[in-house]
């Protein structure tokens, strides 16, 4: 995938990963479609992004959760850009604690936004993509997508959802000329854990996942794993077969240092 020009929406781009991913394709000269809820963030997010290169950024108001909202987001970016070549579904936020102290409403936020919202932005945007026989769509779910953490418990169950929910989509799409991709993070320096208090030890910066999120969209043949190399060893009996080329990339792009604890609980 050439992405000088290429159209790339992307979902959360207000913040952290979707942010650093938004700026990474905007030095590589793509054409942006950004949406997220707050729009004041998301604007200074695009002014930045036209700053490194982009030729042309639009935003535009999403909460992913709302079918309408996501299918509104795909529908605009294809009237302002003609088309998407890559779809970045991003969007997304935790919640940490014990699974029956959980309130119900964030059990429906969680679901809503991690999951449904994947669903829906997908199925707006593959039709168009479908008759062009060309397309990228990048799920970013976590490393706890294949190992769940505890205090974690419906966060995880998301991520392993979106990692299903991709690698089905993948062996149906065979063939067709759109690819799908899952890109794994861990632990990451962003607004993620602003609303708990647990320590989080070592993490990567946003742009370091971003770079690898852009990388993928330009060899879309596998997945990607930001991990440190313990947790990604650890974890190879799991993953062997499933996507077996990313541990060669784990390994390439674990930083020395970096441990593979768990997160503990958030403070009431
Ligand atoms: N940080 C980590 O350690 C880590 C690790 C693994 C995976 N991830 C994943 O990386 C993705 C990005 O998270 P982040 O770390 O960059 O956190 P972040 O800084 O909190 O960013 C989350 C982004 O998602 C947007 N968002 C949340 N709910 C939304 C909704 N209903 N509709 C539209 N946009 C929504 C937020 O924008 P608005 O609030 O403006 O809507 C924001 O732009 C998430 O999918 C997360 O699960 C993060």
């Amino acid at each position: 995938m050439r992405l000088k020009g290429a159209v790339v929406a992307i979902t959360g781009a207000s913040s952290g990963i979707g942010e650093a991913t938004a700026l990474e394709f905007a030095r590589k000269g793509a054409r942006l479609a950004l949406g997220a809820r707050r729009l004041d963030r998301l604007n200074a997010v695009a002014e930045k992004c036209r700053q490194k290169g982009a030729p042309d950024v639009s935003t535009r108001r999403l909460d992913v959760g709302r079918n309408a909202d996501a299918r509104a987001f795909v529908a605009a970016a294809l009237r302002d850009h003609e088309r998407i070549d890559v779809l970045v579904n991003n969007a997304g936020l935790g919640w940490m604690g014990r699974l029956h102290e959980m309130p119900e409403e964030k059990v429906e936020e969680l679901l809503a936004t991690n999951l449904a919202g994947v669903i829906a932005c997908t199925q707006a945007a593959l039709p168009p993509m479908l008759e062009r026989r060309r397309g990228v769509i990048i799920n970013v779910a976590s490393v706890v997508g294949f190992r769940a953490a505890p205090y974690s418990a419906v966060y995880s169950a998301t991520k392993y959802a979106v990692v299903g929910l991709s690698h089905a989509l993948r062996g149906e799409l065979s063939g067709t000329g759109v690819k799908v991709c899952v890109v794994y993070p861990a632990s990451t320096k962003t607004e993620f854990f602003d609303h708990t208090e647990a320590p989080i030890g070592p993490q990567y910066s946003a742009s370091w996942v971003a770079r690898l999120i852009v990388r993928t969209a330009r060899f879309p043949r596998r997945d990607a794993i930001v991990a440190p190399y313990r947790l990604v060893h650890l974890t190879e009996p799991v993953f062997g077969g499933l996507v077996d080329h990313s541990m060669g990339e784990a390994r390439r792009l674990a930083s020395p240092g970096l441990s593979g604890r768990g997160l503990p609980p958030s403070k009431p």
